[in-house]
């Protein structure tokens, strides 16, 4: 029988041949034409020259940024089916001297999974998502390729009242997301989906497939908000489900400057620690002209509920008055349904959409970056953060809260540290819906002319979220080696757990065969 390992180490046999010829199609052909008279290999590798590369590839690019002919693009696709084909696929590529980028869901801020500058493959685990859900046990496994959509989806066809406190973009990868931290609306009661993972299955550097006995704790608390990439290629997850109630309530509610934005944003502020941990309430600052024409902002209060709106609205007559929130504002459904309305704003969005992985409402290109804030921002520093804001025509702010169960976890309980003493989460994003050098540069102006504003009312030292991916914090170098020069980005995500991260990366994998613009350095002890 013919096993993937012989065929790709047929390949890799080859690869003289292939890289200097443009004959590779045959040769695959060939190769993977014997293969599938044995078993469903066929299709899995694809070059330049396959007729399905460029859709492969282009299949989760998600920031049009990233979409192009200047990005430098991957020798080899491989599409595993199954977890044997993952470690055939990396432990070759390991073999012939390539990079290997893991790709699950193709989210990743700066590209990450599916750009490098030296040879590479992309392996892409779109086609490993299966998810297991025991209701009875209130768990779950889930494949890296699955999407949190899919999750949410599955969870809400075996139970109404269980939930997972992940993101709010349902085709983001469980992946890059959880071996990320995972933020969204649930996190005020039951923290990040990285806070929980109870299990979790990894290849190694040397191809072996652990689970958490297998990996050690080390190695397990690395991949739970250190993010993956720098320790392996993570299979699955087991997840603990989280219970929510059968009713949960939504609303969005925005003011612009001239209907007192800035107060609302102010006692905001001052709430967020005393919001019971069943009210998220975020807010997104959009730029929008007044009534006389000028450049000013909209702030959209945007908000989960775990509860009944009739005890949704005397909480928020009592706390929140300034805010003015009507019943009509007011929507109740169940959670699985509220999980694709706060993504979608839509009451014409069905269940079924939290399965489109690559459903892209408009071509948008991105830029981002993150903050926490620990003190409240004065009205006069906000004045002034809304006047370099709305300088530009297309700008997002989200402003995300924490406190509740966020600042109950210790700082080094898993590798991701923005707990006791974080309000909010603040994360920038210039957007623009052209190729344009000339526009790309003014939105980079743009955003770090925001940021830069932003510096001295932020936590000092000054801190990111890792998923908020930023490949100009610090001084970021190709394939970084040094542990001084990482620590300067290093240390903004992970604080003191960076140290412990760059450890857990020298013991396991002490040549840095996985790594990436921003990936841990491994520190000899
Ligand atoms: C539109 C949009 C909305 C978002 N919303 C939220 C949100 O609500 N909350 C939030 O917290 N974040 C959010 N994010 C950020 C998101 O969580 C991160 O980008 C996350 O890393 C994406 O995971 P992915 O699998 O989709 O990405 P990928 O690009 O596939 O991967 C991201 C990183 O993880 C690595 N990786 C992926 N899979 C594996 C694996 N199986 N093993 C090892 N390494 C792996 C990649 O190599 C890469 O370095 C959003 C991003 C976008 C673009
Ligand atoms: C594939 O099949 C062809 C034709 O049967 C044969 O010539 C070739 O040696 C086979 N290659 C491999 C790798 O088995
Ligand atoms: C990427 O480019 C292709 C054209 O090459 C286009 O069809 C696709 O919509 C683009 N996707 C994104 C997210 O920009
Ligand atoms: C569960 O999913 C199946 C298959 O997609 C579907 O037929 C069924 O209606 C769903 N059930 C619920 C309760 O959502
Ligand atoms: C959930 O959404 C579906 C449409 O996808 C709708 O038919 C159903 O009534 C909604 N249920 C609740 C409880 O919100
Ligand atoms: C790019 O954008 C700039 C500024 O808006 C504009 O002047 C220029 O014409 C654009 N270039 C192209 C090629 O569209
Ligand atoms: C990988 O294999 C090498 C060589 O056999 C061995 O020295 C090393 O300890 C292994 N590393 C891990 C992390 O298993």
């Amino acid at each position: 029988m013919v096993t993937l390992d012989s065929i790709l180490l047929f390949v890799l046999f080859f690869l003289p041949y292939i890289v200097t010829s443009r004959d590779v199609t045959n040769l695959y052909g060939l190769c993977l034409s014997n293969e599938s008279d044995n078993q469903p290999h066929n299709n899995i590798i694809h070059t330049v020259w396959s007729k399905n590369y460029k859709s492969i590839l282009e299949s989760s690019i998600h920031n049009a940024r990233f979409n192009n002919s200047n990005v430098p693009k991957p020798y080899y696709i491989i599409v595993p089916q199954n977890k044997e084909q993952v470690r055939g696929a990396m432990i070759c590529c390991k073999k012939i001297g390539f990079e290997s980028r893991i790709r699950s869901g193709g989210h990743d801020y700066e590209g990450l999974s599916f750009i490098s500058y030296k040879p590479y493959c992309l392996i892409d685990l779109s086609s490993l998502r299966k998810i297991d859900i025991d209701v009875e046990e209130k768990t779950a496994w889930v494949e890296a390729g699955a999407t949190i959509g899919e999750l949410y989806y599955n969870i809400g066809n075996k139970s109404r009242t269980l939930g997972f406190p992940a993101g709010t973009c349902p085709s983001v990868g469980v992946g890059g997301h959880i071996s990320g931290g995972g933020q969204g609306p649930l996190m005020r009661k039951h923290g990040l989906a990285a806070d929980n993972v109870l299990d979790a299955t990894i290849i190694n550097v040397n191809g072996t497939i652990f689970d958490r006995r297998g990996m050690g704790e080390d190695l397990f608390w690395a991949i739970r908000g250190g993010g993956a990439a720098s320790f392996g290629v993570v299979l699955s997850w087991k997840l603990q489900l989280v219970e929510v109630p059968p009713v949960v309530t939504l609303f969005t509610v925005a003011r612009t400057q001239e209907e007192g934005a800035t107060k609302l944003v102010k006692k905001w502020q001052k709430l967020v620690m005393e919001f019971p941990k069943e009210l998220f309430l975020r807010i997104n600052i959009n730029p929008k002209k007044d009534s006389l024409g000028r450049p000013s902002i909209l702030a959209s209060f945007n908000s989960l509920y775990l509860g009944k709106k009739s005890h949704l609205r005397r909480l928020m007559r009592k706390k929140f008055p300034e805010l003015k929130l009507k019943s009509k504002d007011c929507e109740e459904m169940s959670w699985i349904n509220s999980t694709i309305r706060i993504d979608s704003y839509r009451k014409d969005s069905r269940i079924e959409d939290l399965l489109e992985r690559n459903k892209e409402k408009k071509l948008t290109f991105y830029k981002t970056k993150s903050d926490y804030v620990t003190k409240p921002l004065s009205e006069k520093a906000l004045q002034g953060l809304w006047d370099v804001f709305k300088s530009t025509g297309d700008g997002l702010l989200i402003l995300t809260p924490h406190g509740g169960k966020m600042s109950e976890i210790l700082d080094d309980a898993i590798p991701f540290p923005h707990r006791k003493g974080v309000l909010y989460n603040l994360q920038y994003f210039a957007l623009w819906h052209h190729l344009n050098l000339t526009v790309e540069k003014i939105k980079f102006d743009w955003v770090n002319g925001v940021y830069d504003y932003m510096g001295k009312f932020v936590s000092s030292p000054r801190t990111a979220y890792l998923n908020t991916r930023d490949l100009e914090l610090g001084r970021t170098l190709i394939g970084n080696e040094k542990y001084s020069q990482a620590q300067s980005w290093g240390e903004m995500y992970f604080k003191r757990n960076f140290e412990k991260l760059a450890r857990v990366k020298y013991s396991v994998d002490p040549t840095n065969y996985f790594r990436n613009e921003q990936s841990i350095p491994p520190l000899a002890p």
